[in-house]
C-alpha cells in the first residue's frame, strides 16, 4: 500500500493530520508526552493511546514492577508488538513511552501510520517535572543521582530522537501552550510554532496571548487553531491603521478560509462612544455576521474596547479577537477582558468584561506608530515592571531589554499574574492604577495635552515620592524610579498646572473608592501595596513636588 500518511502531505495544511493517519507523540520523560497527547486528541476529535498505561493494563501491573519481575527485554518487546498493532489502525492519538522509539524499527512502524511529533526539553525542565512523579524504574536515587541518570539517558537517546524531525521545545510553557505549538510545527508554520505564547486562564477555559515578530500574517492560522468558526469576520479599525496593515490581516484570513469584512470606525478616544459602537452594530448586521463571526479589533486601545464592548453585546456576544497596534495596547488595553466606551459625563462608565479567544502581538507593527505614542505605552510597561517584574525594571535602567518581543512578554506577564488573581477587580487588580491617581488627574487638568503615559509617568514619580514620605520606600528607590523615567524620555514633573485645580481632580475620578483617595505606591521595586486615604497634607506635598 502506498504511504498515504505522509506527514508533508498537502492535505496536513487544512487538517493537522489527515483523516485515517494516527499522530504520534514521543519525547523524553517529563516533557508532557500523555497531557499533550490528550489535548490533541481532544481537539481533534480523536482517541489517545497512552503505550504506558496500555502495556500496564496488558500486563496487569505497574512498568516497574515489569522492570522488576520480568526485565526490560521483556517490556521493550511488548513495546514493539503494541506499535505494530497501533500503525495498524487509524486516526489515534499515540502518546509514547520514553524510550518507545529508540528502537529503529519501531519510528519506521509508527511514522508509516502519520506524523511523529518529538516533545524536547533540557535537564532542568525535565528534572523538575519527573520529581514529581513516582514509579520511574531508570530514575531511582536523589535528586543528584537523578540528574546524572537523566543527562546519561538523554545523551544515549540523544541520536534516537535526533531522527525525528518534527520536534517541539516544551521548556517553560504549559501543556496547552505545547499543544498549539504540534500543531503549528505540524501545519509547517515555524514562525507561529516558535512564537512565545502566554496562557491565560479564564472562567470559560483559557486563551492564549501570542506574541512574535512577523505573526500577524499568520493572524488566520491563529484564530483557526482556536477552533473559530470559518465564514465572516469582522476587523474593526480605523482608516490610518487600515492603511498599514488591514492588507496583511485580511490575506491571513482568507488563505485559512474566512471571509474578512472591514468595518471602520473614526480615529480617536472622542469617538469611543456608544454612539460609534451603534454604528458598528449597523455594520455588522448590514455584513450578516451571525454570533459566530470573530470580531477582530485591529488597532490601539480606543478600537479594542470598543471593538470589545460591541463584541460582548453583539447578538449577546461573538467571539472577540484582539490585535493590539499600540505599545499601550499590547502590554496594557488587551490584557484582562475589560472593555468600555466612554459617556459625556466620564471616561470608561459604560462596558463589559469580555475575554478574547485570542490575542496576537506583532511587535513589528509598532514601526508605524508614532515615538510620542510608543513612550507612552513605555510608561505603562516600566509600571508593570515596578509592581511586579524587577528583572524588567532593571533592563530599563541598563541597557533595555533585549527585544520588544521580550519586553512586551514580561510586561505582560506582570499584568497577567495580577489579572488571574482578581479578575473581576475586587483587590489586588488595583495595583495596576500604580501612578493612576495622580495620573490622571494631571491629564484632565492639563486638557490633554499630557498623554495618558506621559501623566502616569509624573503620577508614578508622585507616588513614590509619597512612599517616601510614609517611610514605606527608601529615598533611592523614588530616585531609581524617576531616573529611569527621564531616561525614557517620559516627563516626571508637569508645568504650568494649578496644585488645588489637580488636587480637587483627584476626587471627582471614579476609580476613588467611597469618599477616599486610593493609592497605589511602591515599597521597593517589585513589590507595591494599596494606601486608602494618607491624608491631606501627604497627598498634597508628593503632589506639589512633580508640579512646577
Ligand atoms: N481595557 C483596558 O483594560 C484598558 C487599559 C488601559 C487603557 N485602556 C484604554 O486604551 C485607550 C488608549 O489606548 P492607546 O494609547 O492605544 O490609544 P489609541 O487607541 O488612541 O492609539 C493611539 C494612536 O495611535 C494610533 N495607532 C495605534 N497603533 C498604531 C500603529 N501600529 N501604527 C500607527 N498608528 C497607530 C491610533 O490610531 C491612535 O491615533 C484609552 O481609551 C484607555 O481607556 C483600556
Ligand atoms: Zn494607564
Amino acid at each position: 500500500m502506498e504511504n498515504s500518511c505522509d506527514s508533508s502531505a498537502e492535505q496536513a495544511m487544512e487538517k493537522p493530520v489527515a483523516d485515517g493517519c494516527n499522530l504520534t507523540i514521543t519525547g523524553f520523560m517529563g516533557t508532557g508526552k500523555t497531557t499533550v497527547g490528550g489535548i490533541l486528541a481532544e481537539r481533534m476529535g480523536r482517541r489517545l493511546v497512552d503505550m504506558d498505561e496500555q502495556i500496564e493494563a496488558d500486563f496487569g501491573k505497574p512498568i516497574s514492577q515489569i522492570f522488576a519481575d520480568d526485565g526490560e527485554e521483556v517490556f521493550r518487546q511488548a513495546e514493539a508488538r503494541l506499535c505494530q498493532t497501533l500503525a495498524g489502525e487509524s486516526d489515534l492519538v499515540i502518546a509514547t513511552g520514553g524510550g518507545a522509539l529508540v528502537s529503529d524499527d519501531n519510528l519506521q512502524t509508527m511514522a508509516a501510520s502519520g506524523p511523529v511529533v518529538c516533545l524536547t526539553a533540557g535537564v532542568d525542565t525535565v528534572l523538575e517535572r519527573v520529581e514529581t512523579f513516582e514509579d520511574r524504574p531508570l530514575l531511582p536515587g536523589d535528586r543528584e543521582e537523578k540528574r546524572r541518570n537523566i543527562e546519561t539517558l538523554l545523551l544515549n537517546r540523544r541520536g534516537a530522537y535526533g531522527r525525528i524531525p518534527l520536534r517541539v521545545p516544551t521548556d517553560d510553557i504549559d501543556p496547552e501552550a505545547v499543544a498549539e505549538r504540534v500543531l503549528d510545527t505540524l501545519a509547517g508554520n515555524s514562525e507561529i510554532a516558535e512564537m512565545t505564547r502566554i496562557t491565560v486562564p479564564t472562567p470559560e477555559g483559557h486563551y492564549h496571548i501570542c506574541i512574535g515578530e512577523g505573526i500577524l500574517t499568520h493572524a488566520g492560522r491563529l484564530l483557526a487553531n482556536r477552533a473559530v468558526a470559518k465564514g465572516k469576520a469582522a476587523i474593526v479599525t480605523n482608516e490610518d491603521i487600515a492603511a498599514h496593515y488591514a492588507e496583511v490581516l485580511s490575506e491571513s484570513l482568507q488563505k485559512e478560509g474566512y471571509s474578512p469584512v472591514l468595518c471602520q470606525v473614526p480615529e480617536g478616544e472622542a469617538h469611543k462612544t456608544l454612539a460609534t459602537v451603534q454604528n458598528l452594530y449597523d455594520q455588522f448586521v448590514a455584513a450578516e455576521l451571525d454570533r459566530r463571526s470573530p470580531i477582530i479589533g485591529l488597532g490601539g486601545g480606543v478600537i479594542g474596547d470598543m471593538a470589545g464592548f460591541a463584541a460582548a453585546t453583539y447578538l449577546r456576544g461573538a467571539p472577540f479577537v484582539q490585535i493590539p497596534t499600540s505599545l499601550l495596547a499590547m502590554v496594557d488595553a488587551s490584557v484582562g477582558g475589560k472593555t468600555a466606551v466612554d459617556l459625556p459625563q466620564g471616561k470608561n462608565l459604560v462596558g463589559a468584561f469580555k475575554q478574547p479567544v485570542v490575542v496576537i502581538i506583532d511587535p513589528e507593527v509598532l514601526a508605524e506608530l508614532p515615538a510620542a505614542e510608543f513612550r507612552s505605552g513605555l510608561a505603562e510597561t516600566v509600571k508593570h515592571g515596578i509592581l511586579g517584574s524587577p528583572e524588567l525594571f532593571h533592563q530599563f535602567e541598563g541597557k533595555g531589554p533585549a527585544n520588544l518581543t521580550q519586553m512586551i512578554a514580561d510586561a505582560v506577564r506582570v499584568k497577567v499574574d495580577v489579572v488571574i488573581e482578581d479578575p473581576f477587580e475586587r483587590g489586588r487588580r488595583a495595583t495596576l492604577n500604580l501612578g493612576h491617581t495622580f495620573g490622571h488627574a494631571i491629564e484632565q487638568v492639563s486638557g490633554y495635552s499630557l498623554r495618558h503615559g506621559e501623566a502616569v509617568a509624573i503620577g508614578t514619580v508622585a507616588a513614590a515620592r509619597m512612599a517616601v514620605a510614609l517611610n514605606r520606600c527608601d529615598a533611592q528607590t523614588a530616585s531609581r524610579i524617576e531616573d529611569c523615567l527621564g531616561r525614557l524620555e517620559l516627563p516626571t514633573k508637569a508645568s504650568g498646572l494649578n496644585l488645588d485645580e489637580v488636587y480637587a481632580m483627584m476626587f471627582k475620578d471614579k476609580k476613588r473608592s467611597g469618599r477616599m483617595l486610593r493609592f497605589i505606591i511602591p515599597q521597593a521595586i517589585g513589590d507595591v501595596v494599596i494606601i486608602d486615604d494618607p491624608g491631606e497634607q501627604i497627598v498634597l506635598d508628593a503632589l506639589a513636588s512633580v508640579l512646577t
